[in-house]
């Protein structure tokens, strides 16, 4: 099978003020891959998810998805192009005075004319996609537990039927039953769906199950890219110590002894 990229970085270049953040990055992500993008606290990955999204201004570089050029599109090219994508940020994942079934609807009522038996129809429909009970869909944000949240935000990016998903830490905060829960979940999504993954994690468990390949980032740019085998031969200093210190050599023991 040929790996089709379907969102493609070329030399890009984010700062704020003085401050560069990404220096002439490139990464591609291939179709129906699930991409783990990892690297430092404060090394730039939220900033890279949120500079393809076009959330922040870039100063260099080209970014392509789904075959568009983000500087070529037009409004109505863009705005076609966000609805083939669902995302789940790292913060404030769901609006907290809308239920959850609200939420997940959210996306449904900007983008679809449908009514609202329909709308209540679909917005199930996702909720039961990501593990959630239908009685879970009138509760508010606040009245649900980590993991619920994420499943909920899961539902909500998944509400247009996209073809690429965002994800930045989905599994941050949960703890490792609920984080191993929620991997299978993107994964099961993942074959189900046919859909292109773009997950932001720091969690190990989820780099060595869940992911297609990795992409490190340091120094603002992307270090190294490939099967996680590429990551513990890579001679990076940051890369060497996170895959090949004590966690990670006991996870790629375990994932030899399997
Ligand atoms: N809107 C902004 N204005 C100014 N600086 C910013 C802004 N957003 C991010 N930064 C800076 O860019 C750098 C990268 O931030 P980013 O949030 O991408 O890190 P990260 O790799 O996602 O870290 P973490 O793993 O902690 O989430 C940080 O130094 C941060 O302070
Ligand atoms: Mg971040």
């Amino acid at each position: 099978m040929e790996a089709r990229a379907v969102i493609s970085v070329r030399d890009l270049v984010v700062g704020f003020g003085d401050h560069l953040v990404l220096d002439h990055l490139c990464l591609d992500a291939y179709s129906g891959e699930i991409l783990g993008v990892v690297g430092a606290s404060g090394s730039g990955k939220s900033v890279l998810l949120r500079t393809i999204i076009g959330l922040l201004p870039k100063r260099e570089g080209q970014i392509e998805v789904l075959g568009l050029n983000l500087d070529e599109a037009d409004e109505a090219q863009r705005r076609a192009l966000e609805r083939r994508w669902g995302i789940l940020f790292q913060q404030g994942a769901l609006f907290s005075s809308l239920t959850v079934r609200q939420n997940v609807q959210f996306p449904m009522r900007e983008n679809l004319d449908l009514s609202p038996r329909l709308l209540d129809e679909m917005a199930l429909a996702k909720l039961e996609m990501v593990g959630l009970a239908r009685r879970d869909a009138d509760k508010f944000p606040a009245e649900l537990s980590g993991g619920m949240t994420k499943r909920a935000a899961l539902a909500r990016a998944l509400a247009l039927d996209p073809e690429i998903v965002f994800l930045d830490e989905p599994t941050s905060g949960l703890d490792p039953i609920a984080a191993g829960e929620f991997d299978a979940l993107i994964e099961t999504l993942q074959k189900t769906l046919g859909l292109t993954v773009f997950m932001v994690t720091h969690d190990l468990e989820s780099l060595y199950t869940v992911c297609d390949r990795v992409a490190a980032l340091a120094d603002g740019k992307v270090v190294a890219a490939g099967p996680i085998a590429a990551m513990l031969e890579c001679e990076h200093p940051w890369v060497k110590t996170y895959f090949q210190g004590k966690r990670g050599a006991l996870l790629a023991e375990r994932r030899v002894s399997v």
